[in-house]
């Protein structure tokens, strides 16, 4: 209640502001859930490119990652009937708002420009409806990755684990050493990003299908789904007492000073060690979660364009074209932790993660281990994502066994869908 109370008041303070930085009609306003350190670090990229053509920026930011408090926000503001210029969206809230017909058409921008041709495919089944361009994609972001301190690893003696069994051994080496052995933040979206790799590791990618994209009810409620929700009460084991509802920038803050040994977090998390002047291979690793080595669950990040009464205004389409940019998707996504959302951009000035993550995006897009990530709105619709989540979250949080999950996220799809 309160924290819906809170969301409205921004809201309402954000309707208000909007309309006095829309009035002039040269900018854009942009509206973001991009408020952590590295995140705010790669948007300046973006904000400086507009600007360096003149067009002015207006932020729009409402904190919360995963975007759920900025989806109620933009309810909010689409409803007074005043909606923001640019929006960060996700898989299929973008389809939701297009067919809603709340989407400018992009297609001039996008036909000039080529993005047929250099956009993947898993990323232009969220951008594109009906043959119409509705959002510009920034990033392709992925779930299923660790980020661990380089330096505690060694002082415990413990290499990169190959498998579930390897990673549930270091657990226990850290906590016998004092070490927090992962940092995590109690929030649903944050249990449900955890599960996303955590599931795709029990299940392998056909379960994953079966259960998260296809939502077949036997793949939901199968024996591999119960190992899934073991390892889950095996990781929940295995946090400090503080983990409920910490931002993820704070988990990823633990890793980065030492505090904890590993966080299982999107690859925005390499953002923050960036940010904190940290170095891949030599302060933190990266690597994909035991079991998940060959698969990527992804979510790109896009902006959509929101229909201001008519054709895609020049503000718009400027916006557009500068984010598919080739040399603002590599300066951007270097920043951001994320890799470009164009097939034909280098790797070179991409660090040895971000290099890792071209190459497992290419080879699980041409081998078919690439999957839309549950947690992040790429596998399904938000009612059926939240479904997952109270589920997810409850049986995290101890309210019910793995057996009893099983049950509860069959019925709460069914209800969902
Ligand atoms: C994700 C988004 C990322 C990152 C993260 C945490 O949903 O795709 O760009 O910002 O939330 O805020």
């Amino acid at each position: 209640m309160r924290s819906y109370m809170k969301t409205t008041a921004i809201a309402l303070a954000l309707t208000a502001a909007a309309g006095a930085a829309k009035a002039d009609g040269h900018g854009v306003e942009v509206l973001h859930w991009w408020t952590s350190g590295g995140e705010a670090a790669a948007l300046n990229v973006l904000k400086g490119d507009l600007e360096s053509q003149g067009i002015a920026w207006t932020d729009m930011p409402v904190a919360g990652g995963g975007g759920e408090q900025a989806m109620t926000v933009l309810r909010a503001r689409v409803t007074a009937g005043n909606a923001p210029t640019a929006v960060q969206g996700l898989g299929f809230d973008i389809l939701d708002w297009a067919n809603e017909g709340a989407l400018a058409n992009l297609n001039e921008v996008a036909a000039a420009e080529g993005w047929d041709n250099v956009v993947p495919a898993a990323l232009q089944q969220f951008a594109k409806v009906d043959g119409a361009w509705v959002s510009a994609p920034v990033n392709v972001h992925s779930t299923n990755w660790v980020w661990a301190n380089k330096a505690v690893l060694d002082a415990n003696g413990i290499s990169v684990p190959e498998t579930w069994e390897d990673f549930a051994a270091a657990l226990e080496t850290l906590a016998a050493a004092g070490v927090i052995p992962i940092a995590h933040g109690g929030q649903p979206w944050q249990d449900a990003t955890v599960f996303d790799a955590v599931a795709m590791s029990a299940l392998g990618p056909d379960g994953y299908k079966a259960a998260f994209i296809d939502l077949d009810p036997e793949a939901l409620a199968s024996d591999e789904m119960k190992v899934a929700f073991d390892r889950m009460a095996v990781i929940r084991a295995n946090l400090d007492e503080n983990f409920s509802g910490r931002d993820w920038n704070l988990a990823t803050a633990m890793v980065i000073n030492g505090e904890a040994g590993f966080q299982m977090m999107g690859d925005w998390a390499k953002g923050e060690f960036l940010n904190a002047g940290k170095v891949p291979g030599e302060d933190f690793l990266c690597f994909r979660f035991p079991g998940t080595q060959d698969q990527v669950t992804f979510n790109a990040d896009q902006f959509m364009m929101f229909d201001q009464g008519g054709a895609v205004s020049a503000e718009q389409a400027a916006l557009a074209s500068a984010i598919l940019s080739p040399s603002f998707q590599s300066a951007f996504n270097v920043v951001k932790g994320s890799v470009p959302a164009r097939t034909d951009v280098s790797d070179a000035d991409f660090d040895a993660c971000g290099k890792q993550g071209m190459a497992d995006l290419a080879a699980a897009a041409e081998s078919g281990n690439l999957f839309g990530s549950m947690a992040h709105g790429h596998a399904n619709p938000a009612a059926v994502k939240n479904a997952m989540y109270d589920v997810i979250t409850a049986h995290f949080n101890g309210e019910f066994d793995s057996e009893t999950a099983l049950d509860e996220l069959v019925t709460a799809v069914e209800i969902a869908q």
